[in-house]
């Protein structure tokens, strides 16, 4: 009857039967965010997201594809067909789930800051930054330039197109903070010890999720499902472990 052709119609309109259909997995999502997704010395593209990608296509029984690209531009590229779903620690929020929907969080994280080694003792919390006198970056189209601008808004606010341009500003001395996610941040400060520091109380509350085209419920429904079984087999401690304990 007309409820079995309609969801016959859904289904084949899918994202997850194109996949199946094209034996191929394609993940969107932006190398230079660590642990999450960055390049290793042969340039192969590494990272917590990574590993969940790659487990995903095998449950598929697909190739995996990844596409990257600057996060500024990820959403557009997702609802062009670029790619079928953003995997790249996405922090959920209203505006952004207006465009796209949202698999269930898989983390949860928040802002913190990478902070100039002079300032340390004299800088305690986010709120000593929010002042005429320092100079804050952010990575472009972020909830880090979201945080910026709303909770160091007095401060000289700088935006880059890489994380790694932004965070190098402080390093250099040519900024006093760099506002980001704290997986990154923590990572960050452990390779730059000697220039600066971590202010490491996360200021934001922001579940991180995979984002697809709406109105797929089926590939919804599957992602949420492989999720909720890679969270209880232990696949995703091991990957957790793996990226953020070492
Ligand atoms: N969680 C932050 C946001 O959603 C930063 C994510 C950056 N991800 C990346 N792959 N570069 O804006």
């Amino acid at each position: 009857g007309a409820v079995s052709a309609n969801d016959n119609a859904l289904w084949e309109k899918s994202t997850l039967n194109q996949i199946l259909q094209r034996g191929e997995l394609r993940v969107g999502l932006d190398v230079g965010y660590m642990p999450f997704e960055m390049k290793n010395k042969n340039g192969d593209i590494i990272g917590f997201d990574v590993d969940i990608a790659k487990a995903m296509a095998k449950a598929m029984g697909v190739k995996l594809t990844i596409v990257n690209t600057a996060w500024d531009g990820i959403i557009p590229a997702l609802l062009t067909d670029k790619f079928d779903i953003i995997m790249g620690g996405m922090t959920i929020t209203a505006e952004r789930n207006l465009q796209v929907n949202f698999a269930d969080p898989y983390l949860v994280i928040g802002q913190s800051l990478v902070v100039r080694k002079d300032l340390e003792g004299k800088v305690k919390t986010y709120k000593d930054l929010n002042s005429g006198d320092f100079k804050v970056t952010a990575k472009l189209g972020t909830t880090g330039q979201l945080a910026a601008e709303r909770y160091l808004n007095k401060a000289e606010i700088r935006l880059f197109e890489t994380e790694s341009d932004a965070a190098l500003e402080v390093v250099n001395g040519n900024a006093d903070a760099f506002v980001y996610d704290l997986p990154f941040n923590a990572i960050y400060v452990q390779q730059n010890k000697g220039s600066v520091f971590h202010l490491g109380e996360p200021f934001t509350y922001e579940p991180l999720g995979f984002a697809i085209r709406k109105g797929d419920p089926d590939f919804m429904n599957f992602i949420n499902n492989f999720m909720r079984q890679i969270k209880g087999d232990g696949t995703y401690d091991r990957f957790y472990e793996k990226w953020f304990e070492s």
